[in-house]
C-alpha cells in the first residue's frame, strides 16, 4: 500500500515537472538559438546588427540568447560549448578569430547542431565543407572596397583643390580594421584598385590596423598623423569602417583640419556627419538585413527545412553556403 502511494506521488511529480517543462518551452516561445557576438564594443556588431536579431527572433516567437566573447576565441569556444550543453537548437556565430571556424564547426557537429555564421567568413579554405549543417550569412567583402573606391575616385575628379600639392596624385591614409579579416583586407585592397583603376594615381602615407574596428583607434592615430612629418601632405582618409572615421574626424576637428573622409557601415552618425559636410561617404553594410538572414535560418533549420525555404535569399552555389547581403554606396 505504502510502496503504491509512494509510486503515485513519484508519478504525480513527473507529470507536473513534464507540464512545466514543456510549459517553459512554449512560453519562451518555441526555437531556441544561442548567438555570439565577437566584442560587444563594436559599433555595428552590437548597435545595428544586435537589435535586429532581437526583432526579428521577437517577431518568430525565438528565444534567443546574445553572449558577448570580448573579443577572445578560447571564450567564445567556452561559449558554444554552454549552449551546445543546454540543448539550444540553433547557433549564431559571429567569430572572433575567423581563422578558427574549425573548432566552432566541430563543436557544433559533434552536438549535430545547425551552426549560422555571420559576418566574419571563415578564411579556412574548404573548412564549410566538413558539416552539412553549416552555413554563412554576410556579404560579399570586395563589393565594399569596391563602392568605396568608386565614390572617392568621383569626388577627388569633381574637386580639384582636394590634390593639394598640385602633383596629379593622391596622398592618402588607411585605417584598416581587423588584419585577417576578410572585411577589411577586400576593403583596404579593393578601394585602392577601384581607384587607381578609375585613372587616378596614388600615394599611400601611412596604413595602421585595427582588430577592433574602434573610434578610439581612428582618433588616436589620426591624431599621431596629424602631428607627424607627413601630416600636411595627407589629401584624403579612408577608413575601412564608420566607427574608425568617427575618431579620425574628432581628430581633425581638434587639430582644426578638414580633409576629405569615407568610411563603411552607414551607421545612423556617419548618415548625420555627412549631412553636416563632415563626413564625405560611406557605404551601407546591411547589417539588419544579414540579421534578418541569419533568423529566418534559423527557423527553418531548427524545423528542418532547407535553409532558404519560404524566404527571397539566396545560397550562393560557388561552394561557400553563403547568404551575401548586397552593399550599397551612400554619399548624402
Ligand atoms: C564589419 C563592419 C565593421 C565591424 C566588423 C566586425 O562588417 O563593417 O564595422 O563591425 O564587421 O567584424
Ligand atoms: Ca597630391
Amino acid at each position: 500500500m505504502k510502496k503504491s502511494y509512494f509510486s503515485l506521488f513519484v508519478a504525480v511529480i513527473l507529470a507536473v515537472g513534464a507540464v512545466s517543462l514543456s510549459a517553459r518551452g512554449s512560453s519562451s516561445g518555441g526555437v531556441s538559438i544561442g548567438a555570439t557576438i565577437y566584442n560587444f564594443g563594436d559599433n555595428f556588431m552590437n548597435g545595428v546588427v544586435a537589435p535586429a536579431l532581437k526583432k526579428h527572433a521577437k517577431e518568430n516567437k525565438a528565444s534567443l540568447t546574445i553572449v558577448d566573447s570580448e573579443n577572445q576565441q578560447a571564450k567564445q569556444n567556452d561559449q558554444v560549448d554552454i549552449f551546445i550543453n543546454k540543448g539550444v537548437q540553433v547557433l549564431a556565430v559571429n567569430l572572433v578569430d575567423p581563422a578558427s571556424a574549425r573548432t566552432v564547426i566541430e563543436k557544433a557537429k559533434a552536438a549535430d547542431t545547425p551552426l549560422i555564421l555571420y559576418n566574419k567568413e571563415p578564411t579556412e579554405a574548404g573548412v564549410m565543407d566538413i558539416y552539412d549543417k553549416v552555413w554563412y550569412v554576410g556579404t560579399n567583402s570586395a563589393e565594399s572596397g569596391i563602392l568605396q573606391g568608386e565614390m572617392i575616385a568621383a569626388d577627388w575628379k569633381a574637386n580639384a583643390g582636394w590634390d593639394k600639392n598640385g602633383d596629379g596624385v593622391m596622398q592618402y591614409v588607411m585605417l584598416k580594421g581587423e588584419p585577417g579579416h576578410p572585411d577589411a583586407e577586400a576593403r583596404t585592397k579593393e578601394a585602392i584598385l577601384s581607384i587607381k583603376g578609375k585613372g587616378i594615381k596614388v600615394q599611400e602615407l601611412a596604413l595602421q590596423a585595427d582588430p577592433t574596428w574602434s573610434t578610439q583607434f581612428g582618433n588616436d592615430t589620426m591624431a599621431a598623423w596629424l602631428t607627424s612629418g607627413f601630416g600636411e601632405e595627407i589629401e584624403v582618409v579612408i577608413a575601412n569602417n564608420d566607427g574608425m572615421a568617427f575618431g579620425a574626424i574628432t581628430a581633425m576637428e581638434s587639430a582644426g583640419v578638414s580633409l576629405p573622409i569615407y568610411g563603411v557601415d552607414a551607421l545612423e552618425q556617419a548618415l548625420q556627419l555627412i549631412k553636416e559636410g563632415k563626413m564625405n561617404g560611406t557605404v551601407l553594410n546591411d547589417g539588419k538585413g544579414q540579421a534578418h538572414a541569419v533568423i529566418d535560418l534559423a527557423m527553418n533549420v531548427a524545423a528542418g527545412k532547407a535553409p532558404t525555404a519560404g524566404t527571397d535569399w539566396k545560397l550562393e552555389t560557388d561552394g561557400s553556403k553563403a547568404i551575401r547581403v548586397p552593399y550599397v554606396a551612400v554619399t548624402e
